[in-house]
């Protein structure tokens, strides 16, 4: 027999959190660290969707320069996939492992038409055996002859100024001070050529200090899979890529498939990605999926704005009980969750966050931005961006078209998607840079903890007191009774 279990489900719009005493100055004090998975920590509480309208690698840059991730969505070749990644993790190499070289035999020629290939200002001149031999720069060049050769213009090791390879960012910034020089190779005790940090990438690191970035400061890239059999292969090129985390990312989290590629993907490498995995509304499927392995998970069935899986399911959880209820075997379980979907305004972060959740993750409020893949349309004298949900109609459709060229799968009667569809397409204001979308939202994040008197993300889950509204307190919450301008 069917249950009816004896609580309300609730929404971010059925309560309100009760303002406390605080004795926050001012909103700079608050610090908005979270936890995104087991081992990563993020400044901002903020994930980008795995979503093709919302984040390729141009989004997820942006997200780890302010702070946060972006999740790289699956719906594309696993190779072009793989290399999104990568133009995250080289977006701001401070360490280059392979910098440019020539060897000194080669012409003044030759040096001219790799620098200005690469798009750089200087080579670094290396034998067979990569040992360092000298630098050679467009200045030193620029008035030579084409036929000479590159070692009677560098200048030689013996003049330049080199560090070992693990000289701290710090040491190489004093270099770099003293010396008035841009550029500093990292040289072994055999004397080969292991690096090369750039004041330009030092001075790029500056620009954003709170930047997601990994042991060797590069961005943080977080990538989706799906369960079947080849996302094994996607996992691995994505690994090779150096993703920092894998999301697993179906709709029906609480499903052994999930479970068993959160297992597989463990076995094979270990801990040398972090694994996310969803989504899930209920306490089973956190300790189902925290289980078998995964370092976080994603919660949330139906709540997102191009979802209609509530309506043509009749399955899912009101947001805001789903987060605290998951929450709670979070806890237990001693993995981060992530509330995926629903967010509208800065104020539902709050809600989400101090209901129990580490991180949010944000579709339809990032769709609209520069950043997000698809361009800018007119829609009634308007600015629009195209956002879609994964399982709406076209973008099931347009994955099937792509599999079938790639790997000759059936393709299902196209009709059928008109069925099956659990999204919709929609247009979204055009919103400018990501950049600044986040920083309102941080804003408003830093607001709502500072009226909860949180100096932290764990102050706020402990000083939140929810009080429930009713649709009359809804009206009086937005701008009412005025023509707002
Ligand atoms: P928001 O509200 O930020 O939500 O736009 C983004 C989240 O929505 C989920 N998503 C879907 N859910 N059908 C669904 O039921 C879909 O077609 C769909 N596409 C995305 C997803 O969790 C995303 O992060």
């Amino acid at each position: 027999m069917a249950e009816i279990l004896n609580y309300m489900g609730l929404s971010f719009d059925d309560v309100l959190l009760v303002p406390r005493r605080s004795s926050i100055r001012s909103r700079r004090e608050v610090d908005t660290r979270s936890r995104f998975t087991k081992r990563i920590w993020l400044n901002i509480p903020i994930v980008s969707a795995a979503m093709d309208t919302v984040t390729e690698s141009r989004m997820a840059i942006t997200m780890a320069r302010e702070g946060g991730i972006g999740v790289i969505h699956r719906f594309m070749p696993a190779q072009k996939q793989a290399e999104e990644v990568s133009k995250v993790k080289r977006a701001e190499n401070i360490v280059i492992e392979k910098p440019a070289t020539i060897g000194p035999e080669a012409t003044v020629r030759e040096a001219k038409d790799l620098m200005s290939f690469l798009g750089i200002s200087g080579l670094l001149v290396v034998d067979r055996e990569n040992r360092l031999l000298g630098i050679i720069t467009r200045r030193d060049v620029i008035f030579e002859d084409d036929g000479k050769l590159v070692k009677e213009c560098m200048t030689p090791k013996e003049s330049m100024i080199i560090a070992g390879p693990e000289v701290s960012l710090e040491d190489a910034k004093e270099v770099f001070r003293k010396h008035k020089i841009e550029k500093l190779p990292l040289v072994d005790e055999e004397g080969k050529l292991r690096g090369l940090i750039t004041s330009v990438d030092l001075v790029k690191r500056e620009a954003y200090p709170s930047a997601s970035r990994d042991s060797k400061g590069r961005l943080l890239a977080a990538a989706a899979i799906g369960v079947r059999e080849r996302e094994v292969e996607r996992a691995k090129l994505l690994v090779e890529a150096d993703v920092d985390v894998l999301v697993i990312d179906v709709a029906h989290g609480h499903s052994e498939m999930c479970m068993e590629m959160v297992r597989r993907i463990r076995k094979i490498y270990g801990d040398e990605v972090e694994i996310v995995a969803g989504n899930v509304a209920t306490q089973e499927g956190v300790e189902d999926l925290a289980s078998a392995g995964a370092d976080a998970v994603k919660v949330g069935i139906g709540p997102g704005s191009v979802c209609t899986t509530r309506l043509v399911a009749g399955v899912g959880v009101p947001q805001l009980t789903a987060v605290m209820k998951c929450a709670e075997a979070a806890e237990r379980m001693g993995v981060p969750i992530i509330a995926d979907g629903g967010i509208r305004e800065s104020g539902d972060i709050v809600k989400a966050l101090a209901a129990g959740a580490n991180t949010v993750m944000i579709g339809k409020l990032l769709a609209g931005t520069d950043e997000s893949p698809g361009a800018v349309v007119l829609k009634n004298g308007r600015r629009c961006k195209i956002y879609r949900g994964m399982a709406s109609m076209y973008a099931m459709l347009g994955r099937e078209f792509r599999l079938r060229e790639n790997e000759a799968e059936a393709l299902l009667d196209a009709s059928e998607y008109s069925y099956y569809a659990e999204g919709v397409e929609a247009y979204v204001p055009y919103t400018g840079s990501a950049s600044d979308v986040i920083k309102r939202l941080v804003a408003g994040l830093r607001s709502g903890m500072s009226y909860l008197g949180a100096r932290n993300i764990e102050e706020l889950k402990r000083n939140a007191v929810f009080i429930k509204v009713t649709a009359a307190s809804l009206r009086e919450s937005a701008p009412h009774d005025v023509e707002v301008v």
